[in-house]
């Protein structure tokens, strides 16, 4: 039987992941491990917290004592990891935080793993990454699993150096591993920081929409539901050692996408054409920022099968439904933490 660790099963994207594997595989046991940062919600899994095959463990990645312990109590046979601090932004004004999460905490979950799996034969490391690692594409092209590392941020550096640590410990120790580097992701349980949710939330309120810069940054942006099956098969057909860049060849320059967002909110909340786009302030661009990434999909799309089932503006259509008819999950998430980062960063 598989008993699967999945860690930062309460974000965003870990929750669709721990959604899908319990309900698609009833006969594995699925342990979300997550500490419950900011950006970690259970509210995200309430559809699934009373199914038989689900557990959850409040831990820190950064605690080798209860990580050891959590591995023998579920005799852990595989990993999915997404644990991590996911904010560009934040990464710049506290980089340390990066560092513990994502690096040093997903060393303890590698030796972790590397104890507890005395053969490593049958069991798998699967560790989740951005397509940030590969740099910013500002001469055209797209990313591909042979594009060289050249991280920009403190995030994707973070990122990178956990994927370098994967690698090592494959190389090393002879752990089967797989990661998967993938694009922007949107949809429903994203935290209101990220442009998306943020822009739905502040034209909903009627407050700024901030631009950064000129607006002309462009990201490939997938539907997280899209991004839990990639993962779903990934870890089930993905060759042990491989790496695989998951997206969905979709580019928007960020001012598109407040655009966009703009004119369907105006059609959904029944307001006349044109009055959230005056919400629209450029502000001061972000530290260093990363002009484009366009993932190049076709290896996991030709090896695996995977193809993402959504068009942009069917799932933005339907990010914004859940967003306005999920307000006291916004409520419950924008009241603390967030709003202070949000007033010392914007002032509003
Ligand atoms: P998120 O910030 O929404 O969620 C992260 C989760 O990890 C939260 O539940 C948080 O509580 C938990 N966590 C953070 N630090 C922890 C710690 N020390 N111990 C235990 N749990 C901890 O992030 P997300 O957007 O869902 O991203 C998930 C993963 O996917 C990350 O590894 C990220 O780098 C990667 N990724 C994200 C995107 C994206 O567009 N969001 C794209 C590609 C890859
Ligand atoms: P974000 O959602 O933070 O994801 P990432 O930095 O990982 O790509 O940002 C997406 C793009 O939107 C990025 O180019 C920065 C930009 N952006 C804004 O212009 N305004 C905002 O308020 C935010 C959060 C992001």
């Amino acid at each position: 039987m598989k008993s699967i660790l999945i860690t930062g099963g309460a974000g965003f994207i870990g929750s669709h992941v721990v959604k899908l594997f319990v309900r698609k595989y009833p006969d594995y046991r699925i342990i979300n491990l997550d500490c419950l940062t900011y950006a970690g919600n259970l509210e995200n899994l309430k559809e699934v917290e009373h199914a038989s095959n689900y557990h959850f463990s409040k831990i820190n990645i950064l605690d080798e004592d209860s990580l050891r312990k959590v591995f023998n109590d579920f005799q852990i046979t595989d990993v999915i990891h997404l644990a991590a601090e996911s904010h560009v932004d934040r990464s710049i004004t506290d980089p340390l935080a990066f560092v513990r999460t994502n690096v040093i905490g997903t060393v303890n979950l590698l030796n972790a793993a590397k104890s507890f799996w005395k053969n490593p034969e049958g069991h798998l490391f699967y560790h989740v990454s951005t397509d940030e690692v590969y740099g910013s594409l500002d001469d055209g092209g797209f990313f591909t699993e042979t594009t060289p590392y050249d991280p920009q941020s403190p995030y994707s550096a973070s990122k990178a150096a956990s994927d370098h640590f994967v690698r090592a410990y494959a190389n090393t120790y002879k752990l089967n591993m797989v990661i998967s580097n993938c694009s922007n992701n949107y949809g429903p349980n994203q935290f209101p920081e990220k442009l998306i949710p943020l822009c739905i939330h502040n034209i909903k309120h009627n407050k700024p929409l901030p631009v950064y810069g000129k607006g002309e940054n462009i990201r490939d942006w997938l539907y997280v539901e899209d991004h839990a099956t990639a993962i779903d098969k990934v870890f089930h057909h993905g060759k042990s050692g491989e790496t695989y860049n998951i997206g969905g060849f979709n580019e928007w320059k960020n001012i598109d996408i407040v655009h966009l967002l703009c004119q369907k909110m105006d059609e959904i909340l029944g307001r006349e054409s044109g009055t959230s786009e005056k919400l629209i302030t450029f502000v001061k661009d972000r530290a260093g920022h990363d002009l484009r990434y366009a993932i190049d999909a076709s290896k996991i799309q030709q090896e695996l099968g995977w193809e993402p089932s959504l068009q942009f503006e069917e799932g933005i259509h339907k990010t914004i439904l859940w967003y306005l008819e999920n307000e006291t999950w916004l409520e419950h998430v924008t009241s603390g933490d967030y709003q202070k980062y949000y007033e010392a960063h914007y002032g509003h």
